[in-house]
């Protein structure tokens, strides 16, 4: 037995007597107990009740493979290859491994409850706390070279949004190239590795950081917020929001492989947070209006001189003060 399985069975809050697990997990109630104590030691907090059995204090969004599997339309499900860890340093380093093993066609996609060395872009960390967001990453190989690839990660913005307007998520935008934002702050981010080609095909890893519990204060340098913090009175489930993001994100790299970004400039366009609006490059050398994006996903900003194109990978854009 280990801490995950007696963790899943807990998740839920409500009491669960010693005979209870030991049968469900086929172990012994000693062996329940010791599991007990090292989930203890985890950190969660865990009530005995004389007579009756245990209950966690608190319960948890558990993530869980079967229920995000089976969230999944069939022709997805049937060609994802799904891991998910209590712990790991990235989810993007997993699927980078699963990505070399992984069959042609077959989708590797990796979760994590916790990232201990979790990546932003620019070289930034990307807080990883347990039980509280999404740590998500998705690998694929892309025919065409590297050049073939601009416009991708925006196409994964457009994908987090569909996923989630289908949840009715509101106010959602999209801040160039990746960075999506409800309510103006910043919810979810995208980290695109890509690792080289394997016969003929660049090795894309595609990673989604997105809140969904976390609340108070982080040690985070940007505004943020979370599904839970924006939309308190829903209850969100990790397991069905993940189905969602895999689904999106799976339909719209293959359609992205076959159409180019052009297919999805529109889509962009319609969430371009800076559309219209005075911005400027992080570095300061560019200034003037937002005017979204060309066919290659390069951020068009017109400025006294005309519109000049902002590649990618280069800058960060904010809105000019
Ligand atoms: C950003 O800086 O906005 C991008 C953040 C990307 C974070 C995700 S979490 C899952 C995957 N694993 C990582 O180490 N990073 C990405």
């Amino acid at each position: 037995m280990t801490i995950h399985a007696l963790l899943a069975l807990l998740a839920d809050g409500e009491i669960h007597s010693g005979q209870s697990i030991a049968s469900a997990l086929g172990v012994s109630r000693t062996a329940v107990w010791k599991q007990i104590k090292r989930v203890q030691a985890e950190g969660y907090e865990v009530e005995k009740i004389r007579g009756h059995g245990y209950r966690l204090v608190k319960s948890i969004d558990f993530l869980s493979g079967p229920r995000i599997l089976a969230g999944l339309p069939p022709q997805i499900s049937d060609r994802i290859l799904l891991q998910i860890f209590s712990e790991t340093d990235s989810t993007n380093t997993e699927v980078s491994r699963m990505l070399v093993a992984a069959e042609p066609g077959q989708i590797p996609v990796c979760m994590a409850n916790r990232q201990s060395a979790g990546r932003g872009r620019h070289g930034r960390v990307w807080q990883s706390p347990g039980d509280d967001n999404i740590y998500l990453s998705l690998g694929c190989r892309l025919a065409g070279g590297y050049s073939a690839l601009d416009g991708l990660s925006l196409v994964v913005g457009v994908s987090l949004v569909e996923a989630l307007r289908a949840l009715e998520v509101p106010h959602l935008a999209l801040k160039w190239p990746n960075d999506l934002l409800l309510n103006g702050a910043k919810l979810a981010g995208v980290l695109i590795e890509l690792r080289g080609e394997l016969e003929g095909a660049v090795q894309v890893v595609v990673g989604v950081g997105l809140n969904v519990h976390m609340q108070g204060q982080q040690d985070i340098d940007q505004t943020w917020t979370s599904l839970a913090q924006a939309c308190p009175e829903r209850r969100w489930v990790r397991n069905e929001i993940a189905a969602g993001l895999i689904t999106a994100l799976t339909a719209n790299i293959d359609a992205f492989a076959e159409r180019g970004f052009g297919a999805f400039r529109e889509a962009w366009q319609s969430l371009d947070v800076f559309s219209g609006c005075a911005v400027s490059s992080s570095s300061g050398e560019l200034s003037g209006i937002g005017r979204g994006v060309d066919d290659a996903g390069n951020y068009l900003i017109e400025g006294s001189g005309g519109i000049e194109a902002v590649r990618a990978g280069e800058l960060s854009l904010r809105a000019a003060s």
